[in-house]
């Protein structure tokens, strides 16, 4: 299920908020301009699905997103627990970074953790299989798929030059619970 656990960025032990309410994960993220919704993906999807598989059965959703904010690219990451670089996958966007294009994703199947660090807080959120999250460009963040990755995702964005990830060097991804504790 969904989950918003938020943290002072200063201890990662004890939470301010946690909450598998989605109206209030809707809530609390639009506080720090991240879009949250819940929607609905339940397109049967084989295991050897192709990402244009993918892109065409959700065509609605994407075009949808695409007229309402102008994304020009979109492409699919899908990643199964037997992927022989699932390690390297995984550990890509494990450090805290930014990118200058907002990170838009709709989870269509599996689930993964956004870690958002703003305004001294970290919002620790568990995606998953219908869910849409949009994190603005140059908010800080990190994202942890898990060591037994099961994920499919559509990604859009304005430019893959702006998909790039920024590392700002910052060890605060360190102090705070990995995916398999949260969603256990
Ligand atoms: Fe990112």
């Amino acid at each position: 299920m969904s989950r918003l656990t938020v943290y002072n960025e200063n201890t990662p032990a004890t939470h301010i908020i946690d909450t598998t309410d989605s109206t209030e994960m809707t809530r609390a993220l639009k506080e720090i301009g991240v879009r949250f919704e819940r929607w609905t993906a339940n397109a049967p999807l084989a295991k050897d699905a192709t990402d244009a598989d993918v892109m065409a059965a959700y065509s609605a959703d994407i075009e949808r997103l695409k007229a309402e904010n102008g994304y020009q690219s979109v492409d699919v990451i899908r990643v199964l627990p037997d992927n022989p670089k699932r390690d390297e996958l995984r550990g890509k966007f494990l450090s805290e970074h930014t990118h200058d294009d907002d990170e838009v994703r709709f989870f269509v199947q599996g689930s993964g953790m956004f870690y958002l660090h703003t305004n001294g807080r970290v919002y620790m959120t568990l995606c998953e299989a219908g869910d849409l999250i949009s994190v603005p460009a140059g908010v800080t963040h990190w994202f942890d798929m898990s060591a037994s990755p099961f994920i499919t995702c559509i990604r859009l964005f304005m430019t893959p030059a702006g998909w790039v990830a920024n590392f700002t060097g910052n060890t605060i991804a360190d102090a705070f619970p990995k995916y398999e504790k949260q969603a256990a």
